[in-house]
């Protein structure tokens, strides 16, 4: 009877177990690629499945993108090509304003270009101007799949182009000049040799994406 007893805690024991192992691996914080990482050329794939895996991907990326911390981050970067961007612009005191931008298209872009200082998760500790059209359209799909469009300008507008950048395989320092690119790359494959970032910790800035 004891032995019954004592069998019936070990499965559930077992059972919570595995429940809290799936729990685990539904929120879970990736590894963010950077570069020389290849897959960050990646072309990304259109989601088609609107399912529980997406919703899982879909948390995974909050989690990892508010750990690192980031406002934006394309499913690429933890080496997920699909086309698929999650990102929160809210300030640090306010609640939190998550938002899903998925197949995004930009289908205008104004004449008026813009300025911005931009980070990236995949290239940690390096921030540079980049000049892009100041305000675009976006078309997108929500979590449920539906079409949605957005008009977008300042930091929203930077953050969209910056993202479906990524899906497109294109990197912000692409926007930059050569010769800063270069010498970008060539630091960060150094301390890739080396098992490593180039730049040692240092205080890190609000808005990486
Ligand atoms: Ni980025």
């Amino acid at each position: 009877m004891a032995a019954a007893v004592s069998g019936g805690a070990n499965r559930c024991d077992a059972i919570d177990r595995e429940l809290a192992t799936a729990y685990i691996a539904r929120m879970a914080i990736r590894d963010i690629l950077s570069i020389p990482d290849s897959k960050l050329r990646l072309v990304s794939e259109p989601v088609t499945a609107f399912d529980g895996d997406l919703k899982a991907l879909i948390e995974d990326m909050f989690e990892t993108m508010y750990d690192a911390p980031g406002i934006g981050l394309a499913a690429i970067q933890i080496g997920v090509p699909l086309r698929l961007i999650t990102m929160d612009l809210g300030k640090k005191d306010e609640p939190k304003a998550p938002q899903v931008f998925i197949n995004p298209e930009v289908v205008w872009a104004s004449d008026e270009m813009g300025s911005y200082e931009e980070g990236c998760l995949s290239i940690p500790e390096y921030y540079e101007e980049v000049v892009r059209p100041a305000a675009v359209k976006v078309k997108y799909l929500d979590e449920a799949g539906k079409p949605r469009e957005v008009e977008a300008d300042g930091l929203l507008a930077t953050c969209l182009q910056h993202e479906i950048d990524h899906i497109n395989g294109v990197l912000f320092i692409d926007h930059i000049s050569k010769l800063k690119r270069e010498m970008v790359m060539k630091r960060f494959r150094k301390a890739a040799k080396r098992g490593g970032h180039p730049h040692p910790a240092r205080e890190k800035k609000a808005n990486v994406v």
